[in-house]
Formats: C-alpha cells, structure tokens, sequence
C-alpha cells in the first residue's frame, strides 16, 4: 500500500497495545516508528539512578531540569539508549512504571522530550505512540487515533508480556499500576491524556492485531485514496 508523506499521531491509555500496533503499521507502511514514551521511562531511569527521584516519588525538579541538559537519549539499534547504554530492558521494570508518570508531570521533562519528538517528525513518514501526539506534539498530524481497551484486559495482556520476559507478575498489581497511571497522566496539568476531537478511536479489547491493521487500511483507504 503506497501511503504518503503523512504522520501518524497514536495517543491512549496504558498498555492498549499502542506500540505493537504502531511497530507493525510503520513496518506495512515503510514508515519510522517512534515510541515517546520510552524516552519518558529513559529519563524516569536517568532520575532513579542519579538520585532526582526517590522513593515516595518527590522529585527535584531544579537538578532533573540542569541534568537533562547534557541528557544524550535517543534511539538506536535494538531500542533506547543513553549515550552507548542500551537501557530497552531497564525502562520496562515495574519501577519504572512506578515512577514514570509523575515524571512526565513535569512540564521541563515534557518540553525536552517533545524538542526530541518533533526533531524526528519534521521527516513525517512517521508513527508515533504515546499520550499527547495528536493534541500537543503534533495538533496537524493528519492521522490521530485514540486507543483504547478495557482494563482487565489491558492488565492482563500486560502481565503476559512480562510473565514471557521471565518476570513473575500479579496480574492485580499490573491492573493498579496502570489505573494510577491512567489517572495522573489524564489529570495532569501539562498536556493531559485527552482524546484529540479529530482522533479516531479505536477500542481494540476484542479485536486481534489483523483486525486492528485491516481497520487502519480501510480508513487509510477512503481518507487518502490509496
Ligand atoms: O506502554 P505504556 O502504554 O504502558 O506506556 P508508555 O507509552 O511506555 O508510557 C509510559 C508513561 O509515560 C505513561 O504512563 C505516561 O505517564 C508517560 N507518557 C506521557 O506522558 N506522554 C507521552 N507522549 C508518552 C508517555
């Protein structure tokens, strides 16, 4: 399918499967896949191990926003790095998790990874996943969808990617943390979770991935006429 020089703008709640969704779209479509939220948990990282987080989540916003400053994160063979560090398996702890939201509370953190972001869609050819893509990174992207899911299922296909990744996991522990998160980044001040009003939504809890892929073409279909 010849798609063309469009940007693909993917918000919606946790673990809806945005970015399987989105790896297998840009992988159809010869487009760039860019996942925003593994550099929310990269900076998460960079905060837990220098010590601008700790353990009840209190942030030292002054030092975060100086360290960023030489924060060289960015993507690379195989994921997330900082520097030559891949960091793709750490960012996905539950730690992380735990923590990664009220980082990306902080309206220094979000402006230096939507500088990040909007470097590599000046290219368009792009899908890109995360929570405000379509509403604040990119407001003119010409595709926005919105996904969705019921959240036992989100839980649960969650905790099955981790169990697979040898992780032992409860899948009611999975289920909290992502109703917590759900709710921080929809009540946040800076750039809340909010559906754009031209976003499609699409609510996949009892669909499979060709099923999700053949509604993409469709729309791609009737919207650009390719
Ligand atoms: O994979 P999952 O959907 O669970 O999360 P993610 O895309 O890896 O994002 C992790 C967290 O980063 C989210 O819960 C948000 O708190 C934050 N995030 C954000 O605020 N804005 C984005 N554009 C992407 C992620």
């Amino acid at each position: 399918m010849q798609v063309p020089d469009i940007i693909i703008a993917i918000d919606g709640y946790s673990s809806t499967g945005k970015s399987s969704f989105a790896k297998i779209i840009a992988n159809e479509f010869g487009f760039l896949y860019l996942d925003s939220g593994a550099l929310y948990r990269g900076v998460t990282l960079f905060a837990i191990e220098n010590g601008y987080i700790d353990e009840a989540c209190t942030i030292d916003v002054p030092a975060l926003t100086e360290a960023m400053e030489n924060l060289d994160i960015h993507f690379g063979k195989g994921g997330t790095y900082i520097g030559e560090r891949c960091i793709e398996d750490e960012i996905r702890s539950l730690e992380v998790a735990g923590k990664v939201s009220p980082i990306a509370t902080v309206a220094q953190v979000r402006d230096f990874v939507d500088r990040k972001l909007r470097e590599f869609g000046r290219m368009k050819r792009v899908v890109m996943d995360g929570r405000d893509i379509g509403t604040t990174v990119f407001p003119d992207a010409e595709l926005k969808l919105f996904m969705t899911a019921d959240p036992m299922i989100r839980a649960q296909r969650r905790a099955d990617e981790m169990i697979a990744k040898g992780d032992q996991v409860d899948v009611e522990e999975v289920l909290k943390n992502l109703q917590e998160r759900d709710y921080i980044d929809s009540h946040r001040e800076a750039s809340p979770l909010t559906q754009a009003e031209d976003a499609l939504v699409l609510d996949n809890s009892h669909m499979t991935m060709e099923d999700q892929v053949e509604w993409i073409k469709n729309i791609i279909k009737e919207r650009f006429g390719c």
